[in-house]
């Protein structure tokens, strides 16, 4: 008698921890936002388009890419830079497990984060700050951060003035940066709307290597594989000043 054959097994759906966040998005969050920065008319300036610039559908579709390149990030710590508000770094902890925190100049973004529990911190990027250095991410990103860089005066309140774009220089101190917050054998990715301004050759000089980039270079796949050269290395900063209490403890994320 030929034995019977084998059930087929169920296959896993390899999306199935990310699916709600692929659903339209139902975000409160991202729905608290815009209520807060753009349908208030509280902020008559450009703080409401920033926080209104960004669809769900931009990250839905940068989420879809973390989790296609990195794979399951639940047990992951990973950073935003140039957070804005928080969308993303909210929809990855609502995974659940995902230890995500941000960086973000604009105190108005940090409280309101704070606020809805989602935890940035506030600093400018020309810097590490204070509160990361020393603490190794699996993975670090941002999202319509890189062709934004902007020369940001943080006041002894925490209030800022945005002063103008950076040049070059300024922005390669960007670069350091990021690299000074991703360990070797991290992941680093980059959506932008305009070009990523860096050439290949300055991500490699910070270390990284590139694994995939597309053709108009607003989307960038990199991967740590050393330190930074020697002429790239960054101190610490101070930690910026915060008006309300201090930020969250990375730690208790998830
Ligand atoms: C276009 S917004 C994108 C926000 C967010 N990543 C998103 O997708 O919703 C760019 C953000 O970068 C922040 N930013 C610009 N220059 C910065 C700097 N030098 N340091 C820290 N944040 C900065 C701005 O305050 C702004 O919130």
């Amino acid at each position: 008698m030929t034995p019977p054959a084998a059930a087929p097994r169920e296959k896993e759906d390899p999306w199935k921890p990310i699916q709600h966040l692929l659903e339209p998005l139902p975000s409160y969050y991202h729905d608290a936002v815009l209520d807060e920065f753009v349908r208030s008319e509280r902020y008559p300036e450009s703080i409401a388009y920033t926080a209104a610039d960004n669809s769900p559908q931009a990250y839905q579709k940068f989420l879809w890419n973390l989790y296609r390149l990195v794979g399951d990030l639940r047990g992951k710590r990973v950073l935003e830079l140039g957070s804005g508000p928080g969308v993303v770094v909210e929809a990855l902890r609502r995974l659940g497990g995902v230890e995500a925190v941000g960086v973000e100049a604009d105190l108005r973004f940090v409280e309101f984060a704070r606020a809805h529990e989602v935890p940035l911190i506030q600093g400018t990027l020309e810097v590490v700050p204070g509160e990361l250095a020393g603490k190794p991410f699996d993975l670090t990103f941002s999202h319509w951060f890189l062709d934004a860089l902007a020369k940001v005066e943080i006041q002894s309140d925490g209030t800022v003035r945005y002063e103008r774009r950076l040049n070059h220089i300024e922005e390669l101190q960007v670069l350091k940066t990021l690299a000074a917050l991703t360990p070797p054998g991290a992941w680093s990715i980059h959506a932008t709307r305009g070009r990523i301004p860096f050439k290949d050759e300055e991500f490699r000089q910070a270390g990284f290597e590139i694994i995939e980039v597309n053709e108009e270079h607003t989307f960038i796949v990199l991967r740590k594989t050393a330190p930074p050269a020697d002429t790239l290395r960054v101190e610490p900063s101070t930690p910026a000043p915060a008006k309300t209490g201090p930020a969250r403890a990375l730690g208790g994320a998830g």
